[in-house]
């Protein structure tokens, strides 16, 4: 595939990885991205995760057409991209390696040398000429680790932009950008939305035609479209307006309330609900949703003293990515004493700018009184 005359694909799709990072679905698999600039001087940008060296070699060699690269550049030190770079280095040893000093040190960590002999260290406002066309370095630490870079190369307008863009899906598959983007970034990047609020701002004095990211399809028109999304999901602003009901249930009474509160809601005109039972569905897709919607209901048993695992999970998955800026309203089920209410508003303490707009307390069955209690609180959702 190639991005321009000079910028050629070489990445891979994988379809068979089970969970991507140890714990995400990808039922239409993952890419992992990797290009080469062919000019007087040749770069590749990033390697490929390792079960895919010899396809990847086999691309890069199809494009160099008996060529040797002269640099490569690594802008994150993830083993997703940086699993080939000890190959790549034994393979081609008159080649650089270029990256960051954190890189180099992680270099250290993975491979046991940060490869003196080809190391080129650069860092934010760096430069690599390559002829007609120069890589110029953009600081973008915790973007998704600390030692990452992304470069612009200004003949053809092109950002590199590692993780950022990125999404879950190979290549060779249709889907919509938006969701498996959300799910990646909320899932992987969303704990640092300042940290890329940071990298968008440089962005914005850029002319950028194309995002060539490390994941997913390279994007080449409605760049707004894309650049818009970043800007909401990591200022944790509003990107729908609608609730996100989460809940658990052990015997389907917790559930019966989830279901008769989102029958009210959608009653009084809500415009989205979104129902979500924690157990059994995603739960990278749950946090992704929580994020995507203004309001959020959680419903959960008492349990232990405390409440139920998965909701427990759940509320952590948030915190850890600086949940903020919603309204929350909790629905709490307790046989004997219930105290998930209470357990639930303390784990949603440190959290920034939650407005908490009720809670209902249900001993057991749903009853009537509970039904008017859920239909006061759709009430104040949706004030
Ligand atoms: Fe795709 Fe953070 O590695």
């Amino acid at each position: 595939m190639h991005i321009s005359n000079d910028i050629r694909y070489i990445g891979v799709n994988d379809h068979q990885i089970d969970l991507f990072e140890g714990q995400y679905v990808v039922p239409n698999g993952m890419a992992y991205n990797s290009y080469v600039i062919m000019d007087e001087k040749i770069a590749v940008l990033d390697t490929v995760d390792r079960h895919f060296g010899a396809e990847w070699f086999a691309n890069l060699e199809k494009e160099l057409g008996g060529r040797q690269p002269d640099y490569l550049v690594v802008h994150h030190m993830e083993p997703d991209h940086s699993a080939n770079i000890g190959n790549f280095a034994a393979k081609y040893p008159n080649a650089k390696i270029v990256a960051s000093l954190p890189a180099f040190n992680m270099m250290k960590n993975y491979y046991e040398t940060d490869f003196p002999a080809q190391k080129m260290v650069v860092k934010e406002g760096s430069t690599l000429a390559l002829g007609k066309h120069t890589l110029t370095f953009i600081g973008a630490a915790m973007v998704h680790w600390p030692e990452v870079l992304m470069s612009y190369e200004s003949t053809e307008k092109a950002l590199f932009t590692a993780d950022g863009f990125g999404k879950f899906g190979a290549l060779d598959v249709e889907e919509d950008w938006a969701c498996e983007a959300r799910r990646y970034y909320i899932g992987i990047v969303g704990k640092f939305g300042a940290q890329v609020q940071t990298v968008l701002k440089k962005a914005a004095a850029l002319d950028i035609q194309t995002i060539c990211p490390l994941h997913g399809p390279v994007l080449t028109e409605n760049l707004g479209y894309y650049i818009n999304l970043y800007d909401i999901w990591s200022s944790y602003a509003v990107e729908s307006e609608g609730v996100m009901i989460a809940y658990t249930s052990v015997y389907g009474n917790t559930k019966k309330a989830a279901e008769y509160l989102a029958e009210e809601l959608e009653a009084k005109g809500c415009p989205k609900v979104v129902v979500c039972d924690l157990a059994r569905e995603d739960m990278a897709e749950a946090v992704e949703d929580a994020f995507r919607y203004g309001k959020l209901v959680l419903a959960t048993t008492t349990y232990n003293g405390d409440i139920f695992p998965f909701m427990r999970t759940f509320i952590d998955h948030l915190t850890e990515r600086n949940f903020q800026n919603r309204k929350v309203a909790f629905v709490e089920n307790g046989s004997w004493a219930p105290v998930a209410a209470k357990v639930m508003a303390k784990a949603l303490e440190g959290s920034k700018n939650i407005e908490v707009a009720g809670t209902v307390t249900i001993k057991g069955a749903l009853k009537e009184e509970n039904k008017l209690q859920l239909a006061e609180l759709a009430d104040s959702m949706m004030q």
